[in-house]
């Protein structure tokens, strides 16, 4: 099979296309031709080794798991011989999840579990969509729900709305009936708004810090702000949860847990349970059928442009979800793809 491999640590260059062995599924695995994965910023931060810390789990001197990439859709290719297949799946069916910690899905082949993260993929759900709606769900529920406690008529504010996890986020404090405040740049202010925030702060313009509050949850999904920064926006009982660890979260976080009134937090919810995964996953058919949730798509790149795709996601600038389509017949022009997508998304929020 064909994959792209990171030897070393380094430069979106570093990542290069090559011959792999095809795996095997052992027992109560299959194996998943994959037609579609994604370039986000762990796997930005996992093939430069940086911030160094990353290293201790992905390998010191060099990535100790050279196939990237965490998240798939793709049609089951096989499954275990001798009757001990993943029970449920059977080839051809259209599969999508994650591998978590396992990496490997950039590539043409990949093995899971078949109790792992993995479902079929909903009805009227393409494979480019199949992909992009798993890193923000994964990540933004969990914060929501979990760590903000987010319910009906709660007020949350979304730092960095316009990112796969804050585009998420948006749209499932939402479906969840919070009352949104959305903070983004100028150009992404329209599909932020299409997406369902009830107010959007362009943070070129005016810094949401000054906003009077108070909200029950202020979510940064893209890490930019701090604790101390938003205390004074939070409600009594409010939290400050961000996605990015930073000595200052990691030391607040007990201390305010026990203290505070106004908590501050971090998760990590890439390292939850295959078995909790799979249960937010399964959302997704009602959550796609009540159009409450589709994923925004930044590009479009195939794995020959792999190089280019890490690229836009090392950005920090990326708008929802960068694609690899590992089926060839899926890729398409990137610009075309950014605009029409971006279109898309935000014509069918309108409607
Ligand atoms: N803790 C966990 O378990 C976990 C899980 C998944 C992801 N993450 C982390 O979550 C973060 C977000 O990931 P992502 O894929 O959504 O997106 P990302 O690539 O980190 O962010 C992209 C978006 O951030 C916006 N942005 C950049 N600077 C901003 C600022 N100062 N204020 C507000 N928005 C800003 C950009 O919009 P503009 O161009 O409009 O500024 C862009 O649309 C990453 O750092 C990732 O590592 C953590």
């Amino acid at each position: 099979m064909l994959a792209a491999v990171v030897e070393r640590y380094g430069p979106p260059e570093v990542v290069h296309v090559a011959e792999r062995p095809d795996p095997v599924p052992g027992p109560g695995e299959m194996r998943v031709r994959v037609r579609t994965t994604s370039v986000g910023a762990s796997d930005v931060a996992f093939r430069a080794g940086s911030p160094w810390f990353a290293r201790l789990f992905t390998g010191l001197r060099r990535p100790r798991r050279p196939v990237l990439g965490t998240d798939f859709a793709g049609v089951v290719d096989a499954v275990c011989p001798g009757g001990a297949g993943a029970p449920g799946f059977a080839v051809g069916d259209r599969v999508h999840g994650v591998t978590g910690v396992a990496s490997g899905t950039h590539a043409e082949l990949v093995v899971v579990a078949g109790d792992g993260a993995v479902q079929h993929v909903p009805d009227g759900v393409d494979d480019v969509e199949a992909v992009a709606m798993l890193d923000g769900l994964l990540t933004a529920l969990p914060f929501l729900r979990d760590v903000g406690g987010v319910r009906p008529g709660s007020r949350v504010l979304v730092n960095g709305a316009s990112g796969a996890v804050g585009s998420a986020a948006v749209q499932l404090a939402r479906w969840m009936g919070a009352e949104v405040t959305a903070v983004t740049s100028t150009p992404n202010v329209a599909l932020v708004r299409a997406l369902g925030a009830a107010h959007v702060i362009d943070y070129t313009a005016e810094r949401f810090t000054d906003l009077p509050g108070p909200f029950d949850l202020v979510f940064d999904a893209v890490g930019r702000s701090s604790f101390r920064r938003c205390r004074r926006l939070l409600a009594a009982r409010g939290v400050y949860a961000t996605t990015v660890p930073s000595a200052s979260v990691l030391l607040l976080m007990p201390i305010t847990r026990v203290l505070g009134r106004r908590r501050a937090a971090i998760a990590f919810t890439g390292l939850r349970s295959d078995a909790a995964k799979r249960a937010d996953l399964a959302l997704l058919p009602q959550l796609h059928a009540e159009g409450a949730f589709a994923p925004v798509i930044d590009r479009v790149d195939g794995l020959a442009d792999i190089v280019e795709a890490h690229r836009r996601a090392g950005t920090g600038r990326k708008v929802g979800t960068v694609v690899v389509a590992v089926d060839p017949r899926l890729a398409v022009d990137p610009r075309l793809a950014a605009g029409d997508l971006g279109l898309r998304r935000a014509g069918s929020a309108d409607a």
